[in-house]
């Protein structure tokens, strides 16, 4: 949550500043700031709004000079605003900050330093920092960041930036800065992706560190020690993988991507054998686990619950899933038996990067199923499953959750292997057409406009059911989470069955109520279900398997997915529900990659 970008070189900043915080944006859309830096002078525009209607507001003649930071906002403290918008400024003008993260300790901090005078002119946590640093600063701005970041409780990453001297200071707790290293230019970020224009080469910084650039060079120090070593890494993304490509819609662009980033997930893991290479991670160990333990939130938390049906019936070993923020909390029991798996498209998600702590403190080996390449919570852990889904911008994730659930299926057929339990052959070369299958679907008009044909007459209901049993439950939570996040109706989620135990009181002529109804698993239930469904005059969407006549009959309304085997339906599933989302919160207007209140990687606590 927020974006930073940070420039230091010899081009004029403001259109790479404007251009990084667009691509930052999907992290926060209140309000947007930049700070630039020119003949001794520092130079700031901030407004509240998003980057394309206030761009034209920032004028590049009145944000000179060839250095500079920026910031999108997704508001903690003080409303979205002009005023609560970054860069914050110290008392003098001469110090500039823009941060992402949460000050625990602001209050008491802010007291102080106004009890010495400093004047606060936002409701942020943020403005303690420009503050505090200004407190300290005796000519050396590097020392007085250090010296102020040594009272700040909390996590950061921020970029700093001083009048009188030319260069720019990152410094990270918590939330991830990535530096681009260029050709006498530098970068800094919240994210890799929108430095990946400008250069392949990136230093991700680690908690408890600070950054000095200069147009020359950049060195990485410790905050409390000296200088430090730092590997620099090669990106592996094209600029072309975060452009829309012709798309209305990011979220449309991933959704089409997917048999495509399905094929990366399973490129050469997939043959006779599963083939898994977690390096930290010991086969022996892994042989002999005696509870696993899946920790993620949102939608990486659904592809868990899939993760713990499918790990369980192929490998044999118990599995138990929780939400990353009650997990990390709640003083899990674990020994040294046990395999935590964290799953996170982002790998910087806080309770999730907190969990892999918390699992890692009580002796716990952890295996991480990610997508983004050196994020924060694929370095802390000790082995894991990389899903190559590439960059995925839109806020509702959608191909990062049919490759984690790929990922999933990996490691359960991986785990039976190791244990010699019967690896299911068919399943196996199921999982490996899967991206055909896909890709079939997706190039189906008549399937396309059936989801089209719902959306339309559906789009103004304000209420939704999904339902789903055994592994398509957690299909049916995806659904709604879906819906609920880029159309803003209320959705909810439950397993067939338990419609029975309380919700079915709200069924009625207006409300929808779409099943997951492969054929496989527990079918005659579901026929049921959908029939007590009918009785109360709600109407039936079904998902179903292609060729199901009986479906035709009973629901009000049929997607057909193609039939593969049934531990595999939720990768056919979610597909029509992702569409279905998509299709209707566009015919409300909604903005669907930025929807409102939501950012991409939820940084904060
Ligand atoms: O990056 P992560 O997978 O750790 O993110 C977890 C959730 O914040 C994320 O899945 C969120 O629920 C998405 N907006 C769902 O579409």
């Amino acid at each position: 949550m927020c974006g930073i970008f940070g420039y230091c070189g010899r081009r004029v900043a403001q259109p790479i500043l404007m251009e990084g915080i667009r691509r930052l944006e999907y992290r926060g859309y209140d309000s947007v700031g930049i700070a630039t830096l020119s003949g001794g002078r520092v130079f700031v525009a901030k407004k509240k709004g998003k980057v394309s209607e206030i761009a034209h507001q920032f004028a590049p003649a009145a944000l000179p000079g060839t250095l500079g930071i920026a910031h999108t906002r997704w508001s903690t403290h003080g409303i979205p605003s002009d005023r609560n918008a970054h860069p914050h400024l110290s008392c003098d003008g001469k110090i500039a900050v823009v941060h992402n993260g949460i000050i625990e300790n602001f209050s008491g901090l802010r007291e102080l330093l106004e009890e010495k005078g400093h004047r606060f002119s936002s409701d942020t946590d943020t403005e303690v920092i420009a503050h505090l640093i200004e407190s300290f600063y005796q000519g050396n701005i590097l020392d007085a960041v250090r010296k102020a970041l040594k009272g700040v409780e909390g996590t950061y990453g921020i970029a700093v930036l001083h009048a009188h001297h030319e260069e720019l200071i990152a410094a990270r707790n918590g939330s991830p800065l990535v530096l681009g290293i260029g050709t006498e230019e530098f970068f800094v970020s919240s994210d890799a992706s929108a430095v990946v224009e400008h250069t392949k080469k990136v230093v991700y910084l680690d908690d408890g560190e600070l950054a000095q650039i200069t147009p020359r060079s950049y060195h990485v120090f410790d905050l409390k020690k000296g200088v430090k070593e730092k590997e620099v890494s090669t990106l592996a993304w094209d600029v072309q993988e975060i452009e829309k490509k012709g798309y209305k819609h990011f979220m449309m662009k991933e959704i089409m991507e997917q048999p495509e980033s399905l094929q990366n997930t399973l490129r050469g893991r997939l043959d006779k054998d599963v083939r898994l290479s977690l390096s930290g991670i010991p086969r022996e160990f892994l042989a002999r686990v005696q509870r696993i333990m899946i920790t993620a939130c949102g939608t990486s938390w659904h592809a868990g619950l899939v993760g713990k049906h499918i790990i369980e019936k192929y490998a044999g070993i118990v599995t138990e899933v929780d939400y990353a923020s009650e997990f990390r909390y709640r003083d899990p029991l674990l020994t040294a038996r046990d395999l935590v798996v964290v799953i996170s498209q982002s790998g910087e998600t806080a309770d999730t990067l907190a969990a892999v702590k918390e699992a890692k403190r009580k002796g716990a080996t952890v295996l991480g199923i990610v997508n983004v390449v050196g994020s924060s919570i694929a370095r802390d852990v000790h082995g894991g499953i990389y899903i190559h889904a590439g960059p995925e911008i839109g806020v509702a994730s959608t191909k990062a959750f049919t490759g984690q659930l790929a990922a999933l299926f990996l490691l359960a057929f991986y785990l039976a292997q190791l244990r010699s339990k019967p690896v299911p052959r068919p399943g196996m070369r199921q999982l490996q057409n899967i991206p055909e299958v896909i890709r079939k679907m997706l190039a189906d008009t008549a399937f396309i406009s059936a989801i089209q044909k719902i959306a339309e007459k559906f789009h103004a209901y304000p209420n939704y059911y999904y339902l789903g049993r055994g592994v398509n439950f957690p299909v049916a939570l995806e659904g709604a989470l879906k819906l609920k996040e880029i159309s803003y109706i209320h959705a909810e989620g439950y397993p067939a069955a338990e419609m029975k135990h309380g919700p079915i009181a709200l069924i009625d002529e207006n409300m929808p109520v779409i099943f997951i109804a492969n054929r496989g698993g527990a079918y005659e239930k579901i026929i049921s279900n959908i029939e007590e469904v009918r009785s109360r005059k709600g109407k039936v969407i079904a998902i179903a398997t292609a060729g199901d006549k009986l479906m035709s009959q009973k629901a009000d309304f049929v997607i057909h997915v193609p039939d593969v085997e049934y531990e595999l339906t939720p990768l056919v599933n979610v597909i029509p529900l992702q569409l279905l989302a998509y299709y209707i919160a566009d015919l409300r207007g909604c903005a669907i990659d930025q929807p409102r209140n939501l950012a991409k990687s939820v940084t904060v606590e």
